[in-house]
């Protein structure tokens, strides 16, 4: 094969992932597992995971449903809620526990109905974690109704994010699964205590793949996808060697009855063919030799953690996409389900 047909890199990590709980869970975390060294691992299960001893149990709930000679490390987050305890999270932090914290603003998304109302709510949080250096992670939309679905990203950065670095100006934060311009060109903006992630579908996928004869609910998550113009920023920002942006894939599991329903959940379950999905974008944009930075290395230097010593191999390769994966009430459509793709992820050494 020749050379320019295979991509060795450090194993990369995945800096945001739902894993879900019960029998979804044993059902997804090997995808993820097989792929990423580790994973920044969403907290909005239902109760949500807002306190030490929850995250504790969930992540041993993680690693009882793998392998044990897996390899994987998932990285727990606190889900911030008005009445989150400054001193709790340090406790977590400091004890090796939480990795960073979520701020879900109240009723943005699946499971946060029990988010922060008011970012005032959060201030003694966000003090002490500016304090310790520990990381925000932000669903960065308003809620208010009165606010178009596709402008919510934007208007949260002028009434939210503004306020907040203005605020804490040292505070480190991840605006999460970006899908605009506008924030691409904030994050650039901003300071080295600000980065973003960026997911497989939004680099793939417009607005328009939801309508696309038909309403199309396994295009559908929230961040919603936005005009062409806002993909097109984000696959220069994601390619273009950057360190202030990096992997999170929002792989967001959803049993297909959920997805296909008069009120489908949002979410895209993207794990399975998560670096087939990203090395493509890459790929097509000239750029492969900077997919090892985004996956591997921007994620990990603004964590301050380690590099992974692993490596993997994609190689150029059909590589068919099933319609389902997981059986019975945990069968789940897959990003690119049903495509082609021309790039297989070969298992890592
Ligand atoms: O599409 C999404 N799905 N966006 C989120 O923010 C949450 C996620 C989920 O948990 O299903
Ligand atoms: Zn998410």
């Amino acid at each position: 094969m020749p050379s320019s047909d295979v991509l060795l890199m450090r194993r990369p990590d995945d800096w945001h992932v739902h894993l879900r709980d019960g029998d979804m869970l044993r059902s997804v975390v090997g995808h993820t597992a097989r792929q990423f060294a580790r994973a920044i691992v969403m907290p909005n299960l239902s109760p949500p995971v807002t306190s030490v001893a929850l995250a504790v149990a969930y992540r041993m709930r993680i690693l009882a449903a793998l392998d044990p000679d897996a390899g994987f490390e998932p990285l727990m987050t606190c889900y911030l809620t008005d009445g989150a305890d400054p001193d709790e999270i340090e406790r977590g932090f400091a004890a090796g526990v939480f990795t960073a914290c979520k701020l879900y603003p109240a009723h943005a998304t699946t499971n946060s109905e029990h988010g922060v109302t008011d970012i005032r709510n959060i201030h003694r949080v966000l003090e002490r974690m500016q304090r310790i250096g520990m990381p925000l992670l932000l669903h960065g939309e308003v809620t208010d109704h009165g606010v178009d679905i596709f402008d919510r990203e934007a208007v949260f950065i002028e009434r939210v994010l503004l306020k907040v670095l203005a605020d804490f100006p040292a505070l480190k934060i991840v605006f999460e699964h970006v899908t605009t311009a506008e924030a691409v060109a904030f994050v650039e903006q901003t300071g080295p205590n600000v980065a973003a992630t960026i997911t497989p579908h939004h680099l793939r996928i417009n607005r328009n793949a939801m309508f696309e004869g038909g309403i199309r609910p396994h295009f559908y998550c929230l961040p919603v996808a936005k005009r062409e113009v806002h993909r097109l920023a984000l696959r220069r920002a994601a390619t273009s060697g950057s360190a202030k942006f990096f992997l999170g894939t929002d792989s967001a599991p959803h049993a297909v009855g959920k997805k296909e329903a008069a009120c489908g959940c949002a979410g895209i379950f993207n794990a399975p063919f998560a670096m087939e999905s990203y090395a493509t974008t890459f790929d097509e944009e000239g750029a492969l030799d900077r997919l090892e930075g985004f996956a591997s290395e921007h994620g990990p230097n603004f964590y301050g953690l380690p590099l992974n010593t692993g490596r993997i191999t994609l190689e150029r390769a059909s590589n068919v996409v099933p319609e389902r994966v997981g059986t019975g009430s945990e069968a789940v459509t897959p990003f690119h389900a049903g495509e082609i793709m021309r790039w297989r992820f070969a298992e890592g050494a």
